[in-house]
């Protein structure tokens, strides 16, 4: 078995995340979750503690998976985390294209491998950034998040009644 980083903002952690955590888990064994912030330049909805109380309370039934931050670049966060690998959830073409250049220049800059896990496809469609634009507004986001993330963001935001 082999310890994985999978990086991300997280902000919010949703059901797509958590899939690819529980996909990383069976098939690698260790998951380190590295909660990827920049201290001089807080930036997003969620601080950076509740990010991580939010993936670590929806990872809280997987045995071999921790929550981190991170500073800085996702490379050296897998080399203080002892990681074999860094792991990304792909959900669409358009993934493939961003990630894949991140895992380019993480191996060239570090020779740290990144290993793709496709999302499952009732995901695909599930984004941080959606999320965050409906639930602003009062939308209702809850099929899309686990419950500790639903129950975070209706202490942010007052959901509008249907
Ligand atoms: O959830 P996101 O926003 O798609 O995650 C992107 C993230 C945080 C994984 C990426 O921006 C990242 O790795 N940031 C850390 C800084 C870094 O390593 N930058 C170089 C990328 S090649």
């Amino acid at each position: 078995m082999s310890t994985v980083l999978y990086p991300g903002s997280f902000d919010p952690f949703h059901l797509g995340h958590l899939d690819v955590v529980e996909q990383a888990a069976e098939l690698f064994g260790t998951v380190v979750v590295a909660v990827m912030h920049n201290p001089d330049k807080p930036s997003g909805l969620l601080s950076t503690d509740q990010r991580m109380e939010i993936a670590a309370a929806s990872c809280a039934h997987l045995p071999g998976v921790t929550v981190r931050a991170f500073p800085g670049l996702a490379v050296d966060a897998a080399q203080s985390a002892n990681a074999d690998f860094i792991v990304k959830g792909l959900r669409t073409s358009g993934d493939f294209e961003i990630e894949q250049q991140m895992a380019h220049t993480n191996f060239a800059v570090s020779g740290v491998r990144t290993v793709y896990v496709p999302c499952q496809p009732q995901f695909g469609y599930v984004s941080s950034r959606f999320i965050r634009d409906v639930a602003q507004h009062g939308g209702d986001v809850s099929s899309m998040l686990p419950p500790a993330a639903t129950q975070a963001l209706a202490r942010i935001f007052t959901p509008r009644s249907k």
